[in-house]
């Protein structure tokens, strides 16, 4: 293996690249060469097959005189870090548990019990180090963490994540009411009060924001009375933190006989809630968002809020399926999340081929084959619509020069039928080697994990 895990020196990767320049423009080129700077920044991506020297010359004035470089084979290629738009990290411990039930079920049997434990710092400092390492491993170098209520548990995590050198978006899980087993908070003013510890701390652990940012996290409308969203929503704004939540998940979260519209009875629909509390802009991340009406599709576009679409969770829980088109075609905002753990599987790189699987049943039920979303689609919600649902579109996502150089060094060498004398002429068109690795690779296709620059995890590094 080339030795190139030193950060001391600029370097030029040269080989095969893939990325997203848009939903319909999956970019394919064959023998790119890509310079990344000591402090992870892309200087060039240059699509010209030339030499080293070539290279080294032709960069020279940008720093690359002497840079260290990086052959790929020709089984491998670089692809843009995945991007996790929603997870529990408190919920790990349940991953491929308690499936049975409905939400209320699932919540009340297993997610409340679980969450209710992290007052265990022990406990949590055990479970975040390897929700952190793991899903690096398995390519998320962005992931948009939900904590439990407990402020010290989650501050934790923003630790963890950090220290592992991964970028995440971490606070403190805000309930009052409508929750079970002790989950919930005394008041809105304890809740407040923890959650601006939280929002405090992560931002003195990354005062730049280089990797970890703080958001507030109200679950969702039927968890938070009016006062408490109202509370979450001056902090946000206060502290330019981000929002985490949940929205339009079932019918019954939205039915004025049960929770939200119930609690909150001034709003005809889920998003004015939120809206009107100060928590839907451009900072804002609502996991789920099936169950929309015409206006909450128009404040999602509007407030150019993100969703995340979690197909794994839509299958799990079975209370619908995102009509990803219909949020696409309004230029609202979507990327993948993986819901962990009422959807099971902790990777993006699944949740590629759980979209498709999902988008596919919703054109079967809907009857329109519009439904379906295309291969290039799906790598685009993993990656740029990732970053624009964090909104970090102009610092992550793909491979444009500026951006900051997080990806994957992805081996197709032993995925199911990816043997390239298999499917083409031996050149290796590059647009079938990427579609056997979403759909039929595995974690140990993925060699090397870069965060800003530098090598953080992967089958292939030693660290
Ligand atoms: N709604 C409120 N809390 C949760 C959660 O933890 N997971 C999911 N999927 N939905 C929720
Ligand atoms: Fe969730």
């Amino acid at each position: 293996a080339p030795v190139e895990e030193g950060t001391t020196s600029p370097k030029i990767f040269i080989g095969r690249l893939i990325h997203s320049k848009s939903l319909s423009n999956l970019e394919i080129i064959p023998k790119a060469a890509i310079g990344v700077q000591t402090n992870g920044t892309i200087a060039f991506l240059d699509p010209k097959p030339s030499t080293t020297e070539q290279l080294q010359t032709r960069y020279a004035a940008d720093g690359f005189a002497n840079a260290q470089i990086v052959n790929l084979k020709k089984s491998q290629f670089l692809f843009p870090g995945l991007i996790d738009t929603h997870l529990h990290a408190p919920q790990w411990p349940n991953l491929a548990l308690g499936m049975e039930g409905t939400l209320r079920e699932w919540c009340e049997n297993w997610t409340d019990p679980m969450e209710a434990s992290y007052s265990d710092t022990a406990k949590a400092r055990r479970v975040y180090a390897d929700v952190t390492k793991t899903t690096l491993s398995l390519g998320s170098t962005t992931v948009a963490y939900n904590s439990s209520i407990h402020a010290d548990a989650t501050n934790i995590l923003a630790d963890c994540a950090l220290a592992a050198g991964q970028r995440a978006i971490v606070g403190k899980m805000c309930i009052t009411v409508g929750s079970t087993q002790g989950n919930w908070e005394e008041s809105a003013e304890v809740s407040l009060a923890d959650s601006e510890k939280s929002v405090k701390y992560i931002r003195s652990i990354d005062p730049e924001g280089r990797l970890v940012h703080p958001c507030v996290q109200p679950r969702g409308g039927p968890y938070c009375p009016p006062e408490l969203m109202r509370g979450l929503g001056e902090q946000c704004k206060e502290y330019g933190a981000y929002v985490q939540a949940h929205m339009c998940e079932t019918q019954s979260d939205i039915a004025v006989a049960d929770r939200t519209l119930e609690l909150h009875p001034k709003y005809s629909c889920y998003s004015d809630m939120y809206l009107s509390s100060g928590l839907l802009n451009s900072r804002s991340i609502l996991a789920h968002c099936i169950h929309l009406q015409p206006k909450d599709i128009d404040n999602m576009a509007a407030s150019r809020a993100g969703v995340a679409h979690n197909p794994n969770s839509n299958t799990c829980l079975r209370d619908g399926e995102c009509r990803v088109r219909d949020l696409l075609d309004r230029g609202v905002r979507v990327g993948l999340g993986t819901d962990c753990s009422a959807g099971y599987m902790p990777s993006i790189h699944d949740a590629m081929r759980s979209a498709s699987n999902v988008s596919r049943h919703l054109a079967l039920k809907a009857g329109e084959d519009r439904y379906v979303l295309g291969f290039s689609e799906i790598v685009c919600l993993a990656t740029m619509g990732g970053a624009q649902v964090v909104g970090m579109e102009d610092r992550i996502g793909n491979f444009e020069k500026g951006k900051k150089f997080d990806a994957l060094l992805i081996d197709v060498e032993g995925v199911i039928s990816a043997d390239a004398s298999l499917w083409d002429d031996g050149d290796g068109d590059g647009e079938a080697m990427v579609k056997k690795w979403v759909f039929l690779g595995d974690r140990t296709s993925i060699k090397k994990v870069y965060v800003d620059g530098t090598l953080v995890a992967g089958q292939d590094a030693s660290l």
